[in-house]
């Protein structure tokens, strides 16, 4: 006979896995350190959403409340000074090595991610990242942060970071800091991978600006509002660690607190008729390689959303959307990067700009990570951070 406190010791492990346990691709390493993130993750996630639910407070307030405790002060190192300052009112971090040089230095504006609700430079990962990138590339590295959602919304985050980037480019800017004007990168992940996408677009055709980015760095960037239905969306949106649910979440904040716009894009009915013609520049089954879209059949695109597009005429704005943009004005793009991974939500849309820039004439490296995931090239305590991030340097260290 099993006692009664076996029963219920058996009942709590069974709920226990349950929670804690997702099955998960073959090809991914160390899946026990994944499924321990995943689950620290969505009780974080759970516990701010009943926080929510209560009336207390706002889900991403919450977050930011909790990232707050990962940030770090500006520590300069024997090879790297850390200064805070700000460019055009805007707070930002620039990391100068400490070896002479008698040559001007390379310089990259980084843009960090979190949903553009989330983040700052301060944050440990991005301090260590920028901090290692101008050490092993001798360069100047300006991390940027910006105003975030849900107290700000579009255009607010985009134009915060266009604002910063441009007084970076002036002159006597760009000579205080010895930067040499002929090799400057934009990079970003995630949220900061579709800020620094939208910025390059728009310095493009700037007349005010005379300086020309070099290349742009996309890590797994969002890139568009218009399809959340995509083969990775299909396949990953219960995936560990980034769902589709906190994904279309960080997307509809950006433009709105109104919930009824994540709505009606978790439903993919958010676009209105008016805007049909769109759809050409996200279309999946044209732009995604086979390997890509195997198994899944495109459907024609559901209408709805003209009350919301007139509300929040954002989501269909190409500073919000770059893929948006029309292929006369991806001609002529810097040199790209863009990072995707598997198994990400996101994937896709890496993927497709990644064929619009090349359609368009624009050299690409697309890098795939074939087991990756969102937020793999911080994941300090995996093997496949360190990897990518060894991927992204190198990458950085010959092409800027
Ligand atoms: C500084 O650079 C030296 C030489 O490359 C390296 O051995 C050392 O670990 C670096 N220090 C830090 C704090 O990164
Ligand atoms: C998407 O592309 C497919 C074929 O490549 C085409 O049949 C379909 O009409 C396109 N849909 C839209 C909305 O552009």
């Amino acid at each position: 006979m099993m006692g009664r406190g076996t029963i219920l010791l058996l009942i709590v492990g069974a709920l226990g896995a349950y929670y804690f346990y997702i099955p998960l691709p073959d090809n991914l390493e160390e899946t026990w350190k994944v499924l321990w993130m995943h689950t620290h993750m969505k009780t974080l996630t759970n516990l701010g959403l009943f926080v929510e639910f209560l009336g207390m407070n706002h889900f991403m307030i919450s977050a930011k409340f909790l990232m707050n405790f990962q940030e770090v002060p500006p520590t300069s190192d024997e090879n790297v000074s850390v200064m805070e300052t700000t460019f055009d009112n805007i707070p930002v971090r620039v990391y100068l090595p400490k070896r002479k040089s008698e040559m001007l230095r390379r310089g990259l504006f980084y843009i960090h991610g979190g949903g553009w609700c989330l983040g700052s430079a301060a944050l440990l990962t991005y301090d260590v990242l920028s901090r290692k990138t101008a050490e092993r590339l001798d360069a100047i590295v300006i991390s940027t942060d910006y105003r975030l959602a849900p107290e700000y919304h579009f255009p607010n985050q985009f134009e915060d970071v266009y604002n910063v980037l441009k007084w970076f480019l002036h002159q006597d800017v760009l000579e205080r800091y010895g930067v040499d004007a002929e090799r400057i990168g934009v990079a970003g992940d995630s949220a900061g991978g579709n800020l620094a996408a939208a910025v390059v677009q728009q310095l493009r055709d700037d007349p005010d600006v005379k300086v020309k980015i070099k290349i742009q760095v996309l890590v797994y960037p969002a890139l568009q509002t218009l399809d959340f239905d995509s083969p990775s969306y299909r396949e990953n949106g219960h995936f560990p660690l980034f769902t589709k649910s906190l994904t279309v979440r960080a997307w509809s904040e950006y433009f709105t607190t109104d919930r009824s716009l994540e709505k009606a894009m978790l439903s993919n009915q958010h676009v209105p008729l008016e805007s049909s013609h769109l759809f050409k520049f996200v279309n999946w089954s044209s732009l995604l390689p086979e390997r890509f879209t195997k198994g899944h059949v495109y459907n024609n695109p559901t209408f709805g959303g003209s009350e919301l597009s007139k509300k929040y005429p954002g989501f269909l704005d190409v500073r919000a959307a770059p893929l948006l943009a029309d292929d006369s004005k991806l001609r002529g793009l810097p040199v790209t990067y863009i990072l995707t991974c598997q198994y990400d939500v996101l994937r896709d849309d890496g993927v497709m700009y990644a064929t619009r820039l090349r359609n368009a004439g624009v050299r690409v490296t697309h890098n795939h990570i074939e087991d990756g995931f969102h937020g793999a090239l911080f994941s300090h305590e995996l093997k496949i951070g360190s990897r990518t991030e060894n991927q992204y340097i190198s990458w950085l260290s010959e092409n800027l």
